[in-house]
């Protein structure tokens, strides 16, 4: 979908913001489609989202295009509605920016969160923006390969031209299959959203007692993205540096056996990220090993 977006409509030069930490497809797809990606780095403190004045000061009159996603993978960061409201009060200024958000975790938000969406809180970017969604997650359907994506006609059609001459179609049985799962029974998501919550609250509690581990609780998706600043530059006890997060997940992975992705491969560093979408069981003692790990340190 998204790959289908740019490529309709990307030209050499044209840049396209990426919040990060982000999702690393997002920019090998803008460069792949002929654009540049622009970063906009986030702050822990602020929940990895980004500020209105950071997307302000990142459009230039090149930029063809923002990318949302939320709740986000890697750091499963949401935006309020309050939060989107003032990024669409800054787009507004800059009718040539389109905007793609990309709402793959929209049922996987926890408590009393409530998912909000950016075309919905502001009617002046609704010509111009583009919600995407797909039934991988909240319908567990990873294999089947279905994507959908709202928007306006001239981009929808321009897609689908896109999509026409590349890999003609999603294939006819996937496309039925996910009639089913979002025309048929929606009861088993609130079931998986508490085991999911559940699983956050452990995997977040769990991490925080690893020393030198800090780690946000995320509003959604199935990551959490904690910040390791506190073990850097410590020593494992078989006198490896921590010197980034790359050595840090490396020397855990042949220390205790836990495989974790480093903060660098989602471009916002020192940080890793753990999808808890697994047993409690494989969580707990991961988080375990973490902790053994982390204590080790000196
Ligand atoms: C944020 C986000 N968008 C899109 C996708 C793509 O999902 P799929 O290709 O399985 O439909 C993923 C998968 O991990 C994702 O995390």
């Amino acid at each position: 979908m998204i790959f289908n977006a740019w490529m309709a409509t990307l030209n050499p030069g044209d840049e396209v913001i990426i919040p990060a930490p982000y999702w690393v497809s997002y920019p090998d797809m803008a460069i792949m489609c002929g654009g540049t990606p622009v970063f906009i780095d986030t702050k822990m403190e602020q929940g990895f989202k980004i500020q209105p004045e950071a997307l302000a000061k990142a459009i230039t009159p090149h930029t063809k295009w923002l990318l949302l996603n939320s709740p986000s993978n890697p750091s499963g960061a949401a935006y309020t509605r309050d939060e989107l409201k003032a990024l669409a009060a800054v787009l507004v200024d800059y009718p040539q920016v389109l905007i793609l958000t990309d709402d793959m975790y929209e049922h996987l938000v926890y408590g009393d969160f409530e998912f909000t969406t950016i075309a919905q809180v502001e009617p002046r970017l609704y010509e111009r923006t583009l919600t995407m969604n797909g039934v991988s997650k909240a319908y567990s359907m990873t294999g089947w390969r279905i994507g959908y994506a709202g928007g306006p006609q001239w981009l929808i059609k321009a897609m689908a031209n896109v999509m026409g001459q590349t890999t003609s179609n999603p294939c006819s049985i996937s496309q039925w299959a996910a009639v089913e799962a979002l025309n048929g029974t929606q009861d088993f998501i609130p079931k998986n959203k508490k085991l999911f919550q559940e699983r956050r609250d452990l995997v977040v509690s769990m991490l925080n007692q690893a020393k030198g581990i800090k780690c946000p609780t995320p509003e959604g998706a199935f990551y959490v993205y904690p910040s390791i600043a506190g073990v850097i530059g410590k020593k494992t006890p078989s006198g490896t540096v921590i010197e980034n997060d790359e050595t840090f997940a490396v020397a855990l992975l042949e220390a205790e056996g836990v495989a974790l992705v480093h903060g660098a491969a989602f471009g916002l560093s020192p940080n890793f990220r753990i999808s808890y979408a697994t047993s409690n069981q494989c969580l707990e003692e991961a988080c375990a090993r973490i902790q053994r790990f982390c204590g080790s340190l000196s």
